[in-house]
């Protein structure tokens, strides 16, 4: 069950944190692994492709993909984050966030879904958030980027369902990665593990995820035996949607 044997799979921001422990189970899991991510982490493993590739950049996004001939799987995890209300989010960061988040997961899906509608078959996973249903706290444009994610989910996988191509997201809450830690040694110097404790019980089940419980959800999502599902997202988020305020 579960197994990835013989299929490819690309993986956004997977140098990094969720998309790293994807693409780790992928490859454990017998697909070939592609990431597409900025720079090249020394300890990048030898059993895993890395193509140097800014995704909000049509030419170094097509250069790549273009390479394929066939292709099972496209992850779009790789995502920027920015602390503010609409008050204190520039044009700069607003457009910056969008670039990544939005922008960059539209021309890597324009990108790939010739070669999976070739060959009749593909799984589109986006890293969406829960920011786009609960809209976060000084996450403005964050869970606006996020929303769009959810709704291009849908749209997708509307357009290109009697192609054979699923198009399904994962929204999880907070999980431990570079990512978190990033953002508390940025925007709370000095007060990184206190801010840590607060951001880890805003989940009632009193923890953040581990990157690899993402990893499995979208292990099962992205692999044949989930084929009956498409145009759905889905929350793993320690209760976060459902429990808090109650
Ligand atoms: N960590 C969390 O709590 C959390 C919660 C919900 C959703 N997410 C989402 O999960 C995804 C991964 O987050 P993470 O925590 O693993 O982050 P991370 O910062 O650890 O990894 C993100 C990766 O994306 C890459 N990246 C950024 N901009 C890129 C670009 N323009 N082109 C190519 N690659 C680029 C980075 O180099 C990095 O390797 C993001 O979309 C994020 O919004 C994270």
């Amino acid at each position: 069950m579960f197994s990835l044997s013989g299929k490819i799979a690309i993986i956004t921001g997977g140098a990094s944190g969720i998309g790293k422990a994807i693409a780790e189970l992928f490859h454990q899991q017998g697909a070939s692994v592609h990431i597409l991510d900025i720079q090249k982490p020394e300890d990048f493993p030898v059993y895993l492709t890395f193509h140097t590739v800014n995704i909000t950049d049509s030419v170094q996004v097509q250069s790549v993909v273009t390479t394929f001939t066939s292709l099972d799987i496209l992850v779009n995890n790789a995502g920027i984050a920015h602390v503010g209300d609409i008050e204190t989010t520039s044009i700069e960061d607003f457009n910056r966030v969008m670039n990544v988040n939005v922008f960059g997961t539209f021309l890597c899906t324009q990108a790939c879904i010739p070669v999976m509608k070739k060959n009749k078959k593909g799984v589109i996973l986006n890293i969406a958030s829960i920011a786009a249903s609960a809209g976060l706290e000084k996450r403005f444009v964050y869970s606006t980027s996020k929303g769009a994610i959810k709704s291009m989910t849908l749209s997708i996988a509307k357009d290109y369902v009697k192609e054979g191509i699923r198009c399904n997201s994962i929204s999880p809450a907070r999980v431990h990665t570079p990512f978190v830690d990033g953002f508390l040694a940025r925007f709370f110097p000095g007060k990184e593990k206190e801010k840590f404790e607060q951001l880890a019980q805003t989940q009632p089940i009193g923890r953040m995820a581990q990157t690899n419980e993402i990893a499995l959800l979208a292990l099962y999502l992205c692999s044949d035996e989930a084929g009956f599902i498409t145009g759905t997202d889905y929350p793993i988020d320690g209760g976060f949607l459902t429990l808090n305020g109650q």
